[in-house]
């Protein structure tokens, strides 16, 4: 990791109940001396001014390219500067979604949705973010993917959507960790699942989980931190759950 003075991170989705620990864990690593925080919502009061130790800029935006084009620009100061990136927005369920049960359920609407939130919403920002963490600071990219993403372990069905959009997402993050190893090698991408949080995410879903599997959000961004710490430049895409243990695609 970049142990100099100018080593920065940078969260996206930071207001999710996974997002705001990892940035929490990131603004409490003494190495790391500026977090940038994006995200659909304001800034949360404790982080106005940058927090408590002035190291937060909080960027809020929308999820859509130009909105996400003015945030790059606004990156461009601290390109070069990043260290590490966590891409941990993503959408299971809302107002209006539900996971399917059976093949009835599937919905051109809900399917489009999850697919822009989960797929095509992260591999946009791996496009915008490649000239900004190209350089010689060397670079851990994670975008929170899901073990129900991996197509070998899928022996339950259901959840169309949240699967497939997770599955694409996975490789788009492949072939664009095949792009950065050969145009950006100080970058690394980790497609992460985080296991069975306590979240907004999980509550619907909670009540099946066995005892002592809903992690804390805390508890798995210190896992993460680890993974990230821990990770080999080896210009490849690893498929890693919260104890580091590599998921078959
Ligand atoms: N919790 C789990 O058990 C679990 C398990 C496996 C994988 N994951 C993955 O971990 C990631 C984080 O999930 P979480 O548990 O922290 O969930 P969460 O608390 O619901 O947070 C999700 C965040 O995603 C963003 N978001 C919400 N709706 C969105 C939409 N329609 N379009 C784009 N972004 C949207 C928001 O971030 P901003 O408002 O800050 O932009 C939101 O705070 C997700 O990718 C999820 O698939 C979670």
């Amino acid at each position: 990791m970049n142990s100099g003075q100018n080593n920065s991170a940078l969260v996206i989705g930071s207001s999710g109940g996974l997002g705001t620990a990892i940035l929490m864990e990131l603004v409490n690593d003494p190495s790391i001396n500026r977090v940038v925080a994006v995200s659909r919502s304001r800034c949360p009061q404790e982080l106005t001014n940058g927090g408590a130790d002035g190291k937060v800029v909080w960027l809020q935006t929308e999820y859509n390219e130009p909105a996400m084009v003015e945030v790059a620009q606004s990156l461009a100061p601290y390109s070069g500067s990043f260290s590490r990136v966590c891409i941990c927005h993503g959408v299971l369920h809302s107002d209006i979604l539900k996971p399917e049960k059976r093949l009835e359920d599937l919905n051109e609407a809900s399917l489009q949705s999850v697919f822009h939130s989960n797929a095509v919403i992260p591999g946009i920002w791996l496009k915008l973010l490649f000239p900004i963490l190209k350089g010689n600071t060397n670079c851990i990219v994670v975008a929170l993917s899901a073990r129900v993403g991996s197509i070998s372990d899928n022996n339950l069905g259901g959840w169309y959507a949240y699967r497939a959009s997770k599955a694409a997402l996975n490789m788009i993050l492949k072939t664009a960790a095949i792009e950065y190893g050969r145009r950006a090698k100080n970058v690394k991408l980790i497609a992460f699942h985080p296991g069975t949080t306590d979240t907004d995410l999980s509550k619907p879903f909670q009540a099946t989980v066995p005892t002592g599997k809903l992690f804390a959000p805390i508890f798995v961004a210190e896992q993460l931190a680890i993974i990230m710490d821990s990770a080999k430049m080896d210009g490849t895409l690893s498929f890693l759950d919260w104890n580091g243990q590599p998921i078959d695609w």
